[in-house]
């Protein structure tokens, strides 16, 4: 878009539509605001597109429209957050009472607010509604909180309504809305630098065959207390779970890695959640797997869960003197649930089904191997024999047999760690064959991972 010459000129603005039947004035905002110069995009709610088609705004604009807080822009960027970041100035017009609402709490539930909430840069709200909804005491105590934040109110003119009534609650003119606009970047430069692209790649270099991926590992033991002292566990390592994350980030794949108990160092590159007991495992899991769809297009569960924990835990440190009796309770199948709720998430996106992997310690026959893989409800179902040498705790190499519901048990060789994970994504990557990745649900776009962090390779495990 050539730049032109206005009050406006070179500035860059986001446009926030709500869903207000003053919405269809917001095209001809955008008009005025482009008239002054302005480059702008367009983020709505989804109420707002119900009164007008993105398709118009994202012609007029040249910008692709975020409609959806749940989805990546094109070039797979997070929209409201690249947008919260781009921009100089966000203009909020009109503004629905549901809005001001959610604004005036933070509910990041729409590509307006979480945009509003990731930025620092000047905010100008247009309210526009029924006269008694602008009047009432709530509305009115939402547009004072929004007030505090220091956002310009654009008031609402006296007059004819949509319902043919007259009050105070029709969009401020468009003229003013400008002048606002012009008002809160006055005497302010741009700074902002846009957001980096997300790590996905569109064009994936050598090796580089899960780029696009979002592959989910959960490693290590989990720790389940019995006093602020003692816990009950198991002997895992880590090490496959890690090596599967290290494989996995190496072919371009985003990863997170749902980290309990181990004892080697997490790779660089992975996003870490930290979780100790069966239970902050289990709100990790749930936070990929929300109702509309799995965040992921593999999760592979090498995490040991431990299988019982207690079923009450003391506060205090418990004395040795009169011995112990525990009454442990079994933790709950985290995989089996994961692959339920999966499931659902898929029936109500229809998006794409993700890979699901799960393991099988088992102690000298795998006997019970071909029935786990049925009762998980997995694609995949990596057994080994602990007591066998080199497959055991703590080894650096695997003999793993394979299940899948569609062919007989593979039996693999003894390989390092590090190749049965090579091969494991191998397998996973042709059950993914052409599907779609899957979609970006990060909510507030900061916290996509689960509470991730990003590990940096100097970050040790806790144990
Ligand atoms: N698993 C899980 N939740 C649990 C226990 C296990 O999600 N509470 C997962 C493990 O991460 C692994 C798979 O289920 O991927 C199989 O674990 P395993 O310990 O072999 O099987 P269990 O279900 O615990 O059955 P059992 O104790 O009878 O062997």
């Amino acid at each position: 878009m050539s730049e032109r010459k206005g009050r406006l000129s070179g500035r860059r603005l986001a446009l926030g539509i709500t869903g207000s039947i003053a919405a269809y004035k917001a095209v001809e905002l955008l008009r005025l605001l482009q008239a002054e110069g302005a480059d702008v995009r367009v983020l709505m709610t989804p109420a707002a597109t119900s009164f007008i088609g993105p398709l118009t705004l994202e012609t007029l604009s040249g910008h692709p429209v975020d409609s959806d807080v749940l989805a990546l822009q094109p070039d797979g960027r997070i929209g409201h957050i690249s947008a919260a970041h781009d921009v100089e100035a966000i203009v909020v017009a009109p503004a629905t009472a549901r809005w001001l609402a959610a604004m005036a709490i933070g509910l990041a539930s729409d590509s307006i607010v979480a945009a509003c909430l990731a930025t620092e840069v000047p905010v100008v709200v247009a309210p526009a509604m029924d006269g008694g909804m602008y009047s009432h005491p709530a509305t009115r105590a939402n547009v004072a909180r929004l007030r505090e934040y220091g956002y310009r109110i654009v008031e609402p003119e006296e007059g004819e309504l949509a319902s043919g009534m007259i009050g105070r609650g029709r969009l401020a003119s468009l003229p003013a809305i400008v002048d606002a606009a012009v008002g809160a970047l006055s005497g302010k430069t741009a700074v902002r630098q846009p957001a980096p692209a997300p790590k996905r790649s569109s064009s994936p270099g050598p090796g580089m065959d899960l780029a696009g991926r979002h592959v989910v590992v959960t490693a290590g033991g989990t720790m389940e207390p019995i006093d602020p002292v003692r816990f009950v566990g198991n002997r895992s390592s880590g090490k496959m779970g890690v090596a599967i994350a290290e494989a996995a980030v190496a072919r371009g794949a985003a990863v997170t890695l749902i980290l309990a108990n181990a004892s080697v160092e997490p790779p660089a590159g992975v996003q870490i959640a930290r979780v100790e007991t069966a239970a902050e495992m289990q709100a990790a899991l749930r936070a990929l797997t929300p109702p509309q769809g799995p965040m992921f297009d593999a999760l592979v569960m090498a995490a040991a869960v431990a299988d019982f924990r207690p079923a009450a835990v003391a506060d205090r440190k418990l004395g040795r003197g009169a011995g112990l009796k525990l009454d442990l309770e079994p933790t709950p199948d985290l995989l089996a649930e994961a692959a339920e709720r999966v499931r659902t998430g898929h029936r109500a996106s229809g998006g794409p089904h993700p890979v699901l992997v799960g393991f099988a310690a088992e102690t000298g026959s795998l006997e019970r191997a071909q029935e786990k893989l049925r009762a998980k409800g997995v694609d995949l179902l990596v057994a080994n024999d602990v007591t066998e040498p080199g497959s055991g705790f703590g080894t650096d190499t695997n003999r793993v047999t394979i299940y899948t519901p569609d062919a007989a048990p593979e039996a693999w060789p003894l390989l390092s760690k590090r190749e049965v994970a090579e091969l494991l994504l191998d397998r996973i990557l042709v059950r993914l064959g052409k599907r779609e990745p899957a979609p970006d649900r990060n909510g507030d776009g900061r916290d996509g991972h689960a509470g991730a962090q990003t590990a940096s390779p100097t970050e040790g495990a806790k144990r």
